[in-house]
């Protein structure tokens, strides 16, 4: 009963707690956006971070892709419910500077390759852009977005409509049978022209995927540094986006010689990063030791960017959302992680359930969309679940910078390391949620503010929190070739993992296929420490009795005075 005596000074603590804790609703971006090192950030130099999704408008018709399937109002809604703050809408160069296109309505577009389903699905869903040319109505798309707040990057993805992108379509590189560059500066430039003013358009792609025989660096820089030089020009509120060579995998060029331009502060790098951009490397391979080649090359080819100060848009990554295909669902744990810690920027690929048209076929379902073949439901929530984490900035100027603290993020499940209270074992939760965490010089993982740091007690249960941390057990190395295995030792030696079992509670168990092994997936026991200054657990205004001990050593000294 003694114990009663804290209640008062709980109270008074509590409410000074409370006081700095308010969740901020979220709030459109303060347009332009502008580049301040390697972060994009909004009018008063705060962090705006990219979460788009590609929302397909480039194929023959020239269409936005789902309009036959729901209105465009409930698919903008869709995406904002989703927790994207973006699009990443193509276009292809012929929508502007081909005569054919220009005088196309969306109904003949449909009817030139005999889509009679599609036009009475537009004339249901979206009857306002029946008979509008096809530049209205990639406006009208843009303009709906705008009235949810979703900021637009205009993706100029290739120059003759169709599916993207091969080595012999023939709008690979400047001078392919379809991509003139003189053409493109002109379509670049009236895309500008079009949507300056139009405050929701934030970013302008120059060219997705630039490949095939003739890519070569001298002819990059030239007309790169041309097509931007255009794009500024004629709207010079927008972010200008330069994507790379080889399928924009490669940007490691840029190392030595940047581009020269007239101007400065909107320049940012985009960057493509599949599975599949390694071949079946992933399926074929044990899961550590490719996630640690992948990222190592990937650093050499793009990622050295944000050191020298470049924003690096990761303009698409994306997976089957079946979860059949073994070479994504690998590949995912590792760009997540990645993701994660570096708080990159992103669109994933893609939006659409399915196409009205694709490689000749009708109605093709599309297993990477977020959208199921109706455009209507979520196709995998837990794919949704794993990437929602990476919807808000971790950190970037403008947010709380004195918080600043680990989150121990688990990317197969998208969630975070927290404790519920001290009775109950530490479980996966909402990253939003996480309790701050320190990484110590003597490789312990306390929570902030407390005695407490992670220890690893028996194998096969759960870890727990202690408060004399000086014990191997206490000791978390980073280890593997992916370094996303924690490691610890129990009290006879044996060197364990942290995982996480089917409750997601965290356990300590036998460390999974470290190497060698191209059989098992690791993904349970994958973690990433991730700096993070959003506000956490230790700051929430709720204090339990049970966490007691939870508050700052200086508080705790005076408790023990009482
Ligand atoms: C205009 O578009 C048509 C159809 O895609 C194409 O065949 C033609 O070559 C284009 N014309 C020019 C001048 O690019
Ligand atoms: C950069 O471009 C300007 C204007 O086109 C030119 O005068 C200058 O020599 C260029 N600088 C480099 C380093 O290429
Ligand atoms: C969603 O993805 C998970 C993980 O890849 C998979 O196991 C599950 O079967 C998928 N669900 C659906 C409905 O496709």
């Amino acid at each position: 009963m003694g114990k009663l005596s804290f209640f008062s000074v709980l109270s008074i603590l509590s409410l000074s707690i409370t006081l700095s804790t308010v969740t901020p609703p979220k709030q459109a971006a303060a347009l332009p956006l502008s580049t301040s090192s390697r972060w994009i950030v909004d009018e008063n130099g705060k962090r705006v971070k990219l979460a788009c999704v590609n929302w397909v408008s480039h194929l023959e018709v020239v269409v936005a892709e789902g309009l036959s399937k729901q209105p465009m109002d409930e698919i903008a809604k869709k995406i904002v419910s989703m927790g994207f703050n973006c699009v990443r809408l193509t276009w292809p160069i012929f929508l502007v500077t081909n005569d054919t296109y220009a005088s196309l309505t969306v109904r003949q577009s449909f009817q030139g390759f005999g889509l009679l389903e599609s036009i009475s699905g537009i004339q249901a869903n979206n009857p306002s852009i029946i008979d509008l040319p096809l530049i209205k109505a990639y406006q009208a798309v843009v303009s709906s977005l705008g009235v949810h707040n979703v900021m637009v990057i205009l993706d100029n993805h290739i120059s003759k409509p169709g599916w993207c992108c091969s080595n012999f379509d023939g709008n690979g590189f400047f001078g392919d049978t379809y991509f003139n560059p003189d053409q493109w500066i002109k379509g670049l430039t009236q895309m500008a022209t079009i949507f300056n003013g139009v405050p929701n358009v934030v970013g302008m792609s120059l060219r997705n995927e630039l490949r095939g025989q003739k890519q070569n660096v001298n002819d990059w820089y030239r007309y790169m540094e041309k097509g931007a030089e255009a794009v500024h020009s004629a709207n010079p509120d927008i972010l200008v986006i330069l994507s790379g060579l080889n399928y924009d995998k490669d940007l490691s060029f840029l190392l030595n010689r940047p581009v020269n331009l007239t101007f400065s502060g909107k320049i940012v790098v985009e960057v493509h990063w599949y599975a599949f951009s390694d071949g079946q490397a992933w399926k074929n391979g044990n899961s550590n030791q490719v996630c640690g080649r992948v990222v190592s090359n990937m650093m050499r080819v793009s990622g050295f960017l944000l050191v020298q100060g470049w924003p690096l848009f990761v303009s698409e990554f994306g997976v089957d959302q079946r979860g059949t295909n073994v070479n994504d669902n690998r590949y995912l744990g590792c760009f997540l992680g990645v993701a994660a810690e570096l708080d990159l920027d992103w669109a994933l690929w893609t939006l659409a359930g399915s196409y009205y048209l694709r490689e000749g076929v009708i109605g093709s379902n599309e297993f990477y969309g977020v959208l199921n073949w109706n455009w209507c439901d979520i196709r995998n929530s837990s794919f949704l679940q794993q990437i929602s984490a990476l919807q808000s900035p971790f950190q970037g100027p403008g947010l709380s910078d004195t918080n600043l603290h680990k989150v121990i993020f688990h990317p197969s499940t998208g969630l975070c390391v927290q404790r519920k209270s001290m009775i109950e074992p530490l479980r996966l939760g909402p990253c939003n949620d996480s309790d701050a965490w320190r990484y110590t010089p003597q490789k312990t993982l306390s929570i902030k503010g407390t005695y407490f740091c992670l220890q690893a007690d028996e194998l096969g249960k759960p870890a727990k929190l202690g408060v004399i941390c000086t014990d191997s057990n206490s000791k978390w190395d980073i280890i593997s070739d992916s370094k996303m295995h924690l490691s610890s030792k129990i009290a006879n030696g044996t060197a364990i993992c942290l995982d996480v079992d089917s409750n997601n509670t965290i356990v300590i168990n036998t460390c999974k296929c470290l190497s060698r092994d191209n059989n098992c997936d690791p993904g349970s026991q994958w973690f990433k420490l991730v700096n993070s200054t959003r506000s956490s657990t230790m700051a929430k205004p709720t204090i339990r009795m049970s966490s007691i001990l939870d508050l700052e050593p200086p508080v705790m000294d005076l408790l023990w005075k009482f």
